[in-house]
C-alpha cells in the first residue's frame, strides 16, 4: 500500500556554479512547494550551498513541507576523514534527508557495504536516508532483478526493522539517468519494479514492512513523463535531476501531485 504523503527530491548534483544561483532556484522551489498540500519537497544542493539555503527554509509555525537534503554523507560521525562531511555536522543546518548510494557515487567506488554504514550513520543523527538502487543495464533473463535484490539485502543488512519506515527507496535505473523523458522507464514498468521492491523488502524484514515504504522513481523525470509515472507507477514521488534546476519545469512536475504551477520561472 502506498503512503499517502508524496515526496519529491531535487538533486542538483554539482550545480549551480554559485550561491546566488542556488538561492534563486531555491526561492522559486519554495514558492512552488508552498502550494502543495500532500507533498513534501526536498532540495539537495552541493554541501557548500547548504548553510546559505538553510537560512531560507520556511520559519515559524507556518507550513513546513520544504526540507534540505545532502547528496551524500560520510559513514562516520566525526574524525580524521579529510574532505568528508558527516550527517552529524549537517544537522546544524537543518538537513533532514541524505541521498545515499547514488550511482554517480557508486562510480567513484562506493559499495553496498559503505552505503549500509552511511544509512546507519544518517539514522543515528536523525537524518532520513534516501537510498538509491538500480541496475546499469537490463537483460532479457531478468538477472537485473537479482542485482536489485542483492543491493537491497546488502544495504539494509543488520538494520533494525523499526528504522525501515524512516528510509526512502529510490529506484533509479542507471541507464535512464541524464537523458530525456523518452528514455525513462514507463509508469507501467515502474509498477512492476515497485511491486518487486516492496515484495523483496517484505521478504527481508517481514510481511508488512515493504508495503508501507516510500518508493520513488528517478531517471530523466521531466514534465512530460511525470504524470504517467505517478498514475501508473505505484510510487510516492520522484528523485529529479536536471529538471530540478529549472524551477518552472520542476513546478510542472510537482503539479502532477496537485500543485498550481508557479507563474514566473525567470
Ligand atoms: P536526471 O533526472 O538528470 O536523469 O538525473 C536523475 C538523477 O540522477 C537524480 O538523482
Amino acid at each position: 500500500m502506498m503512503k499517502k504523503r508524496k515526496l519529491v527530491v531535487a538533486n542538483w548534483k554539482m550545480n549551480p556554479t554559485n550561491a546566488e544561483g542556488a538561492k534563486s532556484i531555491f526561492g522559486k522551489i519554495r514558492r512552488a512547494a508552498k502550494k502543495m498540500k500532500q507533498t513534501d519537497v526536498v532540495a539537495a544542493p552541493s554541501f557548500v550551498h547548504i548553510p546559505v539555503l538553510s537560512k531560507l527554509l520556511p520559519k515559524g509555525n507556518g507550513k513546513k513541507n520544504l526540507f534540505l537534503g545532502a547528496q551524500n554523507i560520510h559513514q562516520k560521525d566525526f574524525g580524521a576523514y579529510t574532505g568528508e562531511v558527516s550527517a552529524n555536522q549537517l544537522k546544524e543546518f537543518k538537513v533532514r534527508y541524505a541521498i545515499l548510494g547514488h550511482s554517480e557515487r557508486r562510480e567513484l567506488g562506493e559499495s553496498d557495504e559503505i552505503i549500509n554504514e552511511k544509512v546507519q550513520s544518517a539514522l543515528r543523527q536523525g537524518v532520513a536516508p534516501i537510498v538509491c538502487i538500480g541496475e546499469k543495464e537490463r537483460d532479457s533473463e531478468g538477472e537485473y532483478l537479482n542485482f536489485i535484490k542483492e543491493q537491497l539485502v546488502n544495504i539494509f543488512r543488520g538494520l533494525p526493522k523499526k528504522y525501515l519506515a524512516d528510509c526512502v527507496i529510490v529506484y533509479e535505473p542507471v541507464w535512464a539517468i541524464g537523458h530525456t523523458f523518452k528514455d525513462s522507464l514507463s509508469g507501467t514498468d515502474m509498477h512492476v519494479m515497485s511491486l518487486f521492491i516492496r515484495k523483496t523488502l517484505s521478504e527481508i524484514f517481514g510481511k508488512d514492512y515493504g508495503w508501507n515504504m516510500k518508493v520513488l522513481y528517478g531517471g530523466s523525470v521531466e514534465n512530460e513523463n511525470a504524470e504517467d509515472l505517478m498514475k501508473k507507477g505505484d510510487i510516492s514521488g520522484f528523485l529529479v535531476g536536471h529538471a530540478s534546476l529549472d524551477p518552472l519545469e520542476f513546478s510542472k512536475i510537482l503539479k502532477v501531485f496537485g500543485s498550481p504551477q508557479i507563474k514566473n520561472a525567470g
